[in-house]
């Protein structure tokens, strides 16, 4: 069933470990990261950002797609169903669509705007038992570790005593593929942030982390690890493999066949999740 995730992000903080969320782009993508929560028995958070969500059709579209999904597939596990970086009128929209979480991402606004704002997403998605998860700092752009900004945990402590569900801070991450000369993750603020507040902390950019450093990152705080280039490398990888492999036999095999060129990457989306859980240590429910 759906649901807005806050008591299995508030054990994952209490317990170290984290729960994985998990960008969608199309169907495949769905179902691959369904599966994968339903064979691991463990709770998925499905997140569908702007660019996504347009590329859909929608944040209608998206939401009945992943429910009829969970149906014919006869998931079983709690599904928490997440607009990811949102502005102001996108979450208003889920909300209004009855998205069980939103994350209101106002790191680009003045930090007081950014601060009204999530106040006022937050009034109204609780209102309606609507989980929020805002940003503070900058989680850096594709491959440029300068353009990140950490969060401070002054803004850390006003925006948790907000309401605010789950926080994004900056902490060094990135999105995208992380540069050779990367400094890693700034633990030590990690470690002040998790100190200063309770709420679970979202860990953005989790896609080519190292696998310690994830992990070190969890035992201080972080509860929600946000995984996107992962599945689209795992997915571009094992395509291009099946094309090659197929390169003459195509008529024979009919490797056009939609059906078949998009399971390879398919499999391997369902493939990676699962290792990820495990370094997350995201406990099964049986
Ligand atoms: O909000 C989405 C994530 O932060 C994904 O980042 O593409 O680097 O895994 P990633
Ligand atoms: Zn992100």
């Amino acid at each position: 069933k759906l649901v807005n995730g806050n008591d299995i992000f508030k054990d994952a903080r209490k317990n170290h470990y984290a729960v994985g969320a998990y960008n969608i782009n199309n169907l495949e993508w769905t179902r691959a990261i369904l599966r994968a929560a339903q064979e691991t028995q463990t709770p998925v958070l499905v997140q569908v950002s702007m660019g996504a969500s347009r590329y859909m059709g929608g944040y209608k579209f998206v939401k009945d797609m992943v429910m009829d999904q969970m149906d014919s597939m006869g998931i079983n596990v709690p599904v928490i169903l997440h607009l990811d970086h949102g502005d102001f009128d996108a979450a208003l929209e889920c909300i209004n669509l009855g998205y069980p979480s939103v994350m209101f991402d106002g790191h680009k606004l003045p930090i007081q705007e950014n601060y009204e704002k999530t106040a006022e997403i937050v009034a109204l998605a609780h209102e309606r038992g609507i989980s929020v998860e805002a940003e503070i700092g900058k989680i850096g752009e594709n491959q440029d570790s300068a353009s990140g900004e950490l969060a401070s945990v002054d803004d850390a402590i006003r925006f948790a005593n907000l309401g605010v569900d789950k926080l994004a801070c900056g902490i060094g991450n990135i999105h995208g593929i992380y540069p050779k000369n990367w400094q890693g993750l700034n633990f030590d603020r990690l470690n002040e942030i998790a100190h200063a507040i309770s709420i679970p902390l979202v860990l953005h950019g989790g896609s080519g982390i190292p696998k310690d450093q994830v992990q070190k990152a969890i035992s201080l705080g972080i509860s929600k690890v946000n995984i996107n280039t992962e599945f689209q490398l795992a997915f571009q990888k094992a395509t291009r493999e099946y094309i090659e492999a197929q390169k003459d036999l195509d008529q024979m095999h009919k490797g056009y066949d939609p059906r078949k060129l998009l399971l390879p990457g398919t499999e391997a989306i369902t493939d990676s999740m699962k290792e990820m859980i495990s370094w997350l240590g995201t406990p099964s429910l049986t």
